[in-house]
């Protein structure tokens, strides 16, 4: 049905589907991805959706050659630029600061960001057809088997996607591996289609983030996280907020009365996703008004309400 053959035709409609805001399951040598604009917000909420990922994991940007993926970083180092020459296109993410027009929800909030080169004519296409930089989890639901085939896909995100283009079975097999510079020297964050002896020949030794001063692998680990400076407390959506000029509200759809350092309106329409796009800019507005406290409103515990309440708890933890 929504299934199709790699072709150029295919692969105009698909890109044309990503520049609309659309999502679109494809091949890279290491597993299918399940992709979206990386520089619009909605769309990338409807991967979180699709998913059903149950907070927000941030999503690896994939760039069709090394010279536009390294504009999405603003910082490169020797050690990162070489691996880039040495591996890109290939199976290897890596993690940087990330520039200023990488949107926080790609990145759930943090200062770096992920990206990476594919190594598979059909996905280099797709992302020059589309002409933007495409956010791509694995194209399977959360925690499940990563996909290697379209069918795969389909079995797992039926019509979820709005197109699956069909490139036959993945060569790798396995995700990319992902090494970060976060700490300004490599550290290991995943293991992956390219094995670390090829990347330490270039890089030289690269930690584990497993061990060394209980670094969590990845983000989405810590119990605590996407705190801001401000405490954040939960509240009922229709609950009565004390006001005052050091405290600031988060509020689902409707302005909140009374007094605040500051408000913010996750989405007028009362659209999940719209809120879930807008959730860490919010809170970042509400962190620098000064505020002492930050109420949040509980939000419909369903869709991506699930991923935002999930945010909201590690926040508040
Ligand atoms: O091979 C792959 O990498 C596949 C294909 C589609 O490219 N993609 C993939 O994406 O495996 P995903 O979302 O399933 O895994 C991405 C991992 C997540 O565990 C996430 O926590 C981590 O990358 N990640 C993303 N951005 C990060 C960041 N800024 N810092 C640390 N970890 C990050
Ligand atoms: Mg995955």
């Amino acid at each position: 049905m929504k299934l199709r053959r790699v072709s150029a035709v295919s692969i105009k409609t698909a890109a044309a589907r990503l520049r609309a805001g659309g999502v679109v399951a494809f091949p890279t040598e290491t597993v299918y991805g399940l992709g979206a604009d990386g520089l619009n917000p909605r769309a990338c909420a409807r991967i979180f959706e699709i998913k059903g990922r149950p907070r927000f994991d941030p999503l690896i940007l994939h760039e069709c050659s090394a010279a536009r993926a390294r504009r999405l970083f603003s910082r490169v180092p020797a050690a990162a630029a070489r691996l880039m020459k040495a591996f890109w296109p290939g199976p290897l993410t890596l993690v940087l600061p990330k520039a200023a027009a990488v949107p926080a929800i790609v990145t759930s909030g943090l200062k770096t960001v992920a990206v990476r080169v594919p190594a598979h004519p059909t996905a280099l296409a797709l992302i020059k057809a589309a002409g933007r930089p495409i956010a791509a989890p694995s194209a399977n639901s959360f925690g499940r088997l990563s996909p290697t085939t379209a069918a795969h896909v389909r079995k797992q995100l039926g019509a979820g996607p709005d197109l699956i283009l069909d490139g036959g079975k993945t060569r790798i097999g396995v995700e990319s591996t992902i090494i970060t510079f976060a700490g300004g020297r490599p550290v290991l964050l995943r293991p992956g289609g390219l094995p670390l002896e090829e990347i330490e020949k270039i890089a030289g030794p690269v930690g584990s983030a497993g061990k060394p001063k209980g670094r969590p692998p990845a983000p989405g680990c810590l119990k605590k996280h996407y705190a801001p400076a401000a405490k954040l407390r939960i509240v009922a959506r229709g609950a009565k907020v004390k006001d005052g000029p050091r405290t600031a509200c988060l509020a689902f759809s409707e302005k909140p009365k009374g007094k605040f350092a500051a408000t913010a309106v996750l989405s007028p329409a009362g659209d999940l996703r719209e809120a879930a796009a807008n959730l860490f800019g919010a809170l970042h507005r509400l962190e620098n008004s000064g505020a002492k406290v930050i109420y949040a409103q509980r939000v419909p515990a369903h869709g991506l309400g699930r991923a935002i309440m999930d945010r909201l708890r590690r926040a508040a933890a």
